[in-house]
């Protein structure tokens, strides 16, 4: 018998894809010439709050902004640890303004707001674990930013190189199951990080090509529920088997920016 995972009640900030689109290209998945069908991905996003909500988690929204197409990706605007905000500084000049918007809304909500120096998109490579930060790098967020992190929160900073650009960021290749486990695809990381990784997380759930290219990875557990891509089904077959309870949720539409589940959902750590 698999062990009784225990949920832990989250805070979600979120952004309503009102102005969703794919208007240019800074990954692989993103083709300007995308049709985004705007309903679909409205009700696709929707039913991702529902699933939140009804598992017992707090959903809180930042107001959308026109012209900021990738906007609906939250976890890229900060990382937040213990009420404190490390803020963005997005590599892709279409993207910078998203900054100030989020950056409103969290000194709004009452928090203080740190602006990087260096180039970093939050929770998108910055991965808080039990012990640590998981830091990708390679594609986006620059390895001074992971020393801005490491100086700010005052938690040891784990740099990982990312070397697949599908896999663009961290939160694509990696997610955390709970305090002690993570899953992950290997070939995402150069063979020193996945070494690395193995040393960390001799248990971790090692996921397929199949399973990372279905977005499974960028998922968001709450310790018991696994709020997943259907697609990764090799994956969800991992995950129940060790006792965790996979939720479905479809958001194919964000696929076509390079984004799914995690991507839309930026934590707030009290
Ligand atoms: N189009 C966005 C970009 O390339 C997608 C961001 C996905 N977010 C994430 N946390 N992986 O920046």
């Amino acid at each position: 018998m698999p062990e009784r995972r225990v949920p832990r009640a989250r805070r979600f900030l979120v952004c309503e894809p009102r102005h969703f689109a794919v208007q240019y290209a800074i990954n692989p998945w993103m083709h300007p010439d995308t049709q985004v069908d705007v309903d679909l991905a409205r009700d696709q996003w929707r039913t991702l709050i529902e699933a939140y909500r009804s598992h017992g988690h707090t959903v809180e929204s930042v107001e959308p902004v026109a012209g900021l197409p990738d906007m609906v990706f939250a976890a890229n605007s900060a990382l937040v640890l213990e009420g404190r905000v490390f803020g963005s500084l997005f590599h892709a000049e279409q993207r910078r303004p998203e900054s100030t918007a989020y950056d409103t809304w969290f000194k709004t909500a009452g928090f203080d707001v740190y602006r990087p120096e260096s180039v970093c998109e939050g929770e998108g490579d910055l991965v808080p674990t039990g012990r640590y930060v998981l830091a990708g790098t390679g594609f986006r967020t620059t390895p001074q930013a992971h020393r801005e992190v490491q100086e700010f929160f005052g938690v040891p900073v784990i740099g990982l190189q990312l070397v697949d650009p599908y896999f663009y960021h961290l939160d694509t290749a990696l997610f955390v199951l709970d305090e002690d486990t993570v899953a992950y695809y290997p070939e995402a990381f150069s063979p020193g990080s996945r070494e690395v990784l193995a040393r960390l997380y001799p248990d971790a759930v090692l996921a397929t090509r199949a399973d990372a290219l279905a977005f499974g990875l960028n998922s968001v557990s709450d310790g018991r529920h696994v709020f997943v891509a259907p697609g990764a089904t090799a994956l969800t077959e991992q995950l129940a088997h060790r006792g965790y309870v996979p939720v479905p949720v479809d958001l194919s539409e964000f696929h076509k920016a390079g984004g799914g589940i995690k991507c839309c959902t930026q934590e707030i750590r009290s």
